[in-house]
């Protein structure tokens, strides 16, 4: 399939409060969130003209900035307001999110006290991550990358530079023939894929690493609240990488990747089975529910 360019694209893009067609949203290459990695986004999407979860992931947004010490300048209902202002504009019902707040270019080192907090939002069409035959399973491999600790970076923030190391695992993966890489946390312990949590079934329980140095996904708290729904079982914990070997299935959950099932890690081979098809079509279904009613089911 033809590659359609980011910049070159017909549309239109919320920048700092104006609704700009899409090749003119630009800024300067002397921005401080392209040479520090001063910037926090979010990855949202639109079912049937709904925004999944659009409140929690704009108070995400609102909380990764303060994390790297600046604040929005709009309100959380003013961010909800223009996201589906973008959807609306652009005429999608089915649709990606992309807002993305960072650092302007009126100072330029390492200290910016003074730049100015921008803030752009923009959607386009874009399946799951992973295609259509997902059921099927991905193939992760071992990243040589780990998750830093939480001393070492805001790992609780949404930053983008935190995706340098994602960046590296997912093209050295690709390299490898596979389709994304499961990453170690700085002990060696299971974290995370490059751009969706992990969860792993044990003797029928459903198992996820406890969220400490990565995100602690909007789609990970929505399968857990859903497999309890079912009455399974679910266990956060530490899961050492030595446990890969007994997991009966294994699926990642993410917003772009929603739930889609792991077929092997490295030289380890998954069966996708009954939890994660029935945890998979749980989620497509309530995606699709009104705000109200996911509020309902979910939380
Ligand atoms: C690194 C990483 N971990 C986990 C997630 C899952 O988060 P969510 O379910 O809120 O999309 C994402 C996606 O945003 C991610 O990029």
């Amino acid at each position: 399939m033809a590659l359609v360019p980011f910049d070159d694209r017909d549309g239109w893009i919320w920048l700092d409060g104006e609704m700009v067609p899409w090749r003119e949203a630009k800024l300067h290459v002397l921005t401080h969130g392209l040479h520090y990695g001063s910037g926090v986004f979010e990855g949202e999407r639109a079912y049937d003209g709904n925004i999944f979860k659009l409140h929690e992931h704009t108070g995400r947004l609102i909380t990764s900035g303060q994390i790297l010490g600046f604040n929005i300048p709009w309100s959380a209902d003013e961010i909800d307001a223009a996201c589906q202002e973008v959807l609306a504009r652009n005429n999608l019902t089915e649709a990606y999110i992309r807002p993305i707040a960072w650092r302007g270019s009126e100072m330029l080192a390492v200290s910016a006290q003074q730049t100015k907090i921008h803030l752009a939002i923009a959607a386009w069409a874009w399946p799951n991550l992973f295609g259509q035959n997902r059921m099927k399973g991905v193939r992760l491999a071992m990243a040589k990358w780990r998750r830093p600790a939480p001393e070492t970076a805001p790992t609780a923030s949404k930053a983008s530079g935190l995706y340098m190391i994602g960046t590296l695992s997912k093209h050295a993966a690709e390299a490898e023939g596979f389709d994304d890489a499961l990453m170690l946390d700085y002990k060696g312990d299971i974290a995370e894929a490059t751009g969706a949590n992990v969860f792993m079934v044990f003797d029928g329980e459903l198992h996820t690493p406890t969220p400490i140095c990565f995100l602690d996904g909007i789609t990970r708290r929505t399968v857990m609240a859903l497999a309890r729904n079912r009455q399974m079982k679910v266990v956060e914990r530490t899961i050492k990488a030595e446990e890969l070997q007994d997991a009966t299935e294994v699926f990642l959950a993410g917003t772009a990747a929603e739930v889609t099932p792991v077929r092997a890690i490295a030289h380890h081979s998954y069966t996708p089975g009954a939890i994660t098809e029935t945890l998979l079509k749980d989620y497509e279904a309530l995606v699709r529910m009104s705000p109200e009613e996911v509020t309902r089911r979910v939380g």
